[in-house]
């Protein structure tokens, strides 16, 4: 496909041409000098409906060391406000010459519908509760770094399964790639449909942390939520909340990983964000070579 709407559609070898590809790129960014002439023809468009900050500065970033042309575009200051559509904004962007679109947006399925309508590659940044597909492959490729071939390995979901695009596509990336997946956090926050999708589910934070050898720690997204909170977010920390002492009654080191922002002291404490077991800032480190690997690789098929 010349989009990347969700890790559902790609393949493993998909995957890990992708991871291949990145691994080059981030020995390129960390040489003196950064920028390659990859994509120096070509103009992308960064359209964000929803709020970001490491998916935005990373995909701006790493279309700057391919050295393409960007536009940065914020539904909040712009003639969205003033009721202008999806296609119509897309489109006058578009006449501009404009090659490609990374788009994050509230409603899930938003860039699907995209790239029924236009003729510009498509990169979901994130849609609303379906996938977050760059999230996914720089989560993927951090453990990978940290555990090797993921085959065969535990990883673990914590939190909030329910509102979250970054589980959807972890749970694909992982069991693309061979890894065993389970997901952890209170009955109210799981979906529905969480036993279609091959993974193990379970209320027990302590026996997943025993099992996993790497946990993904997500956010509680209040914002996604027009019900009153149950369990609330002192009774969620209490309950399901990753702290130091859970982890060293472990018999066993894993890594602890999030996507970020952190709720400090809500799912995760500081002390655990912060440790020495903890690859937060690395996973935001490979999320550009991670980009870059994406935007050149769709570049390359026009
Ligand atoms: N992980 C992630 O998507 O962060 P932002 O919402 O800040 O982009």
């Amino acid at each position: 496909s010349k989009h990347l709407l969700g890790i559902k559609d790609l393949s493993t070898e998909d995957i890990r041409l992708i991871f291949h590809t990145a691994t080059n790129f981030k020995e390129v960014i960390n040489r003196p000098i950064k920028k390659v002439p990859s994509l120096r023809d070509i103009t992308i468009a960064n359209l964000f409906f929803e709020d970001s900050t490491r998916t935005r500065v990373s995909f701006e970033l790493a279309e700057k060391r391919l050295s393409a042309d960007t536009i940065n575009f914020s539904a909040s200051s712009s003639s969205v406000k003033k009721g202008e559509t999806l296609l119509d904004t897309v489109n006058n962007i578009l006449s501009m010459k404009v090659d490609m679109v990374v788009m994050r947006h509230p409603a899930p399925g938003a860039c699907q519908f995209l790239a029924q309508h236009i003729d510009a590659n498509i990169i979901n940044a994130g849609d609303g509760t379906h996938e977050h597909p760059t999230q996914a492959l720089l989560d993927a490729f951090s453990m990978q770094e940290q555990l090797g071939d993921l085959e065969g390995k535990n990883v673990a979901i914590f939190g909030d399964i329910l509102h979250s695009r970054v589980a959807l596509s972890n749970i694909f990336c992982l069991q693309k790639l061979g890894a065993k997946v389970r997901v952890c956090g209170p009955p109210t926050l799981m979906p529905k449909f969480i036993h279609k999708l091959g993974v193990g589910v379970s209320y027990n934070v302590r026996e997943t942390l025993q099992w996993c050898d790497v946990a993904n720690i997500l956010r509680i997204q209040l914002e996604r939520q027009n019900i009153k909170y149950f369990p609330t977010l002192r009774e969620y920390a209490q309950y399901f909340g990753i702290n130091r002492q859970l982890l060293d009654s472990l018999d066993k080191k894993i890594v602890i990983m999030h996507p970020g922002p952190i709720n400090r002291g809500v799912e995760i404490t500081s002390d655990v964000a912060d440790s020495e077991h903890s690859i937060i800032l690395q996973q935001v480190e490979n999320g550009v070579a991670v980009r870059m690997a994406v935007l050149f690789l769709l570049a390359a098929k026009g």
